[in-house]
């Protein structure tokens, strides 16, 4: 997508230097717009771990790359027999960054699979660069399946509106910066923007790390498509005054039965459209299921985070990035980063494969091939 009209994806191969993956470091944004040079896979795991990078497939093209570069290690330093062990503890280090989003594990068990079964130690590097590449590319393009599928759903709605806007809530950003490109939740939004079909975007700001206010407003902003930003409290309100058509949102961890696990405060916004039957669509590529999952609420590990992150809020003061205390200082605080929303509260999935109900036998239907294997 653009960023002051030039196309950018949100993680790359520097241009020239094959050892060197360039990132959009999304702590500084919508203020400042920060390239940041990844190098080892230590660096890539702090990357995830401290949300320079986020959402869920920009976190599994992360862990993609971060494995291509654990393997260029892995060969400089000429470990020979111990590559593999070097690899897999690598893994390890990936896969306990962020224990929600399930898109991590997959891009890691993707490479390992490759990486394991080969023992010339080019032939190594071949695999992890192009599986790499190969995770990175497909994320964008699911995303753009995902997009083309939203735009029937959102088209519908224009039309039974008599083409008045269509107004579209959405929660935490599951746009392209959660992405490789386009985004789950947003690329629908695209897709009808870009056909001119109006539309007007409700955006959740998301406490406590504002993804929605810092990233969703920025993205859709840089796109020209019309939002406002709104307190998280405020989506049922504008539901029951008939100011919302529907919800779209993205997913962390979707079950096999359709149980989506998603940034916290989204179940609440799923039980306030349920009561004013608005309907409520998760869009999501194939790598957000998880195949062997099927009851989210007592399975989907929650991710808890720093309640310092509740305790303060940052913003731009005088031209710098500040953060502040908004709490007493005693003041303990509770972080948890994820909601689960049962499958019963979700009218549709989008996919890249096309629209289901969320239920395990759609989906099945959607995905005959995935089997319930520790690398789907
Ligand atoms: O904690 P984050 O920012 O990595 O959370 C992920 C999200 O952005 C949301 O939960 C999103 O809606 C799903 S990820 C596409």
């Amino acid at each position: 997508m653009n960023v002051n009209g030039k196309p950018y994806r949100t993680i790359w191969l520097k241009d020239g230097d094959l050892k060197t993956v360039q990132i959009i470091d999304q702590r500084h944004l919508p203020h400042q717009f920060v390239i940041e040079n990844i190098t080892t896979v230590a660096q890539m795991a702090t990357a995830i771990k401290d949300m320079h990078v986020r959402g869920a497939g920009l976190i599994g093209a992360a862990a993609g790359f971060g494995m291509y570069l654990a393997m260029i290690e892995a060969a400089v330093n000429s470990m020979s027999q111990d590559i593999d062990a070097f690899l897999q503890k690598a893994g390890e280090i990936l896969k306990a960054t962020r224990p929600t989003a399930v898109n991590l594990e997959w891009a890691v068990n993707r490479q390992l699979k490759g990486l394991l079964s080969e023992k010339i130690v080019n032939n190594k590097i071949d695999v992890a660069y192009q599986t790499a590449l190969n995770i990175a590319d497909e994320d964008a393009a699911h995303c753009k399946q995902i997009g083309n599928y939203g735009l029937s759903i959102i088209q519908d709605a224009y039309e039974l509106k008599k083409q008045q806007p269509v107004n579209i809530l959405t929660h935490c950003n599951a746009g392209w910066l959660a992405f490789v490109d386009y985004g789950s939740a947003t690329a629908p939004l695209y897709a009808a923007h870009d056909q001119g079909i109006k539309i007007h975007v409700w955006v959740d700001e998301t406490r406590p790390r504002n993804q929605g206010a810092r990233l969703t407003a920025w993205e859709l902003g840089q796109h020209g498509i019309p939002h406002t930003v709104i307190t998280d409290n405020a989506g049922g309100h504008l539901m029951q005054h008939g100011l919302v058509d529907m919800v779209i949102t993205g997913t962390d961890r979707t079950t096999s039965s359709g149980d989506v696990c998603n940034k916290i405060g989204t179940y609440l916004k799923a039980l306030a459209a349920h009561d004013n039957q608005i309907p409520f669509y998760v869009a999501l590529p194939s790598s957000s299921f998880d195949w062997q999952m099927k009851d989210g609420l007592s399975s989907i590990p929650i991710e808890e985070r720093n309640q310092d992150e509740v305790r303060t809020i940052q913003g731009l003061n005088n031209n710098e990035i500040k953060q502040v205390l908004l709490t007493p200082e005693f003041s303990p605080a509770a972080n948890y980063a994820f909601d689960v929303t049962p499958a019963r509260l979700v009218t549709q999935l989008i996919t890249e494969r096309g629209i289901c109900a969320a239920d395990e036998e759609s989906i099945r239907l959607l995905f005959p091939d995935r089997v319930a294997t520790s690398d789907s």
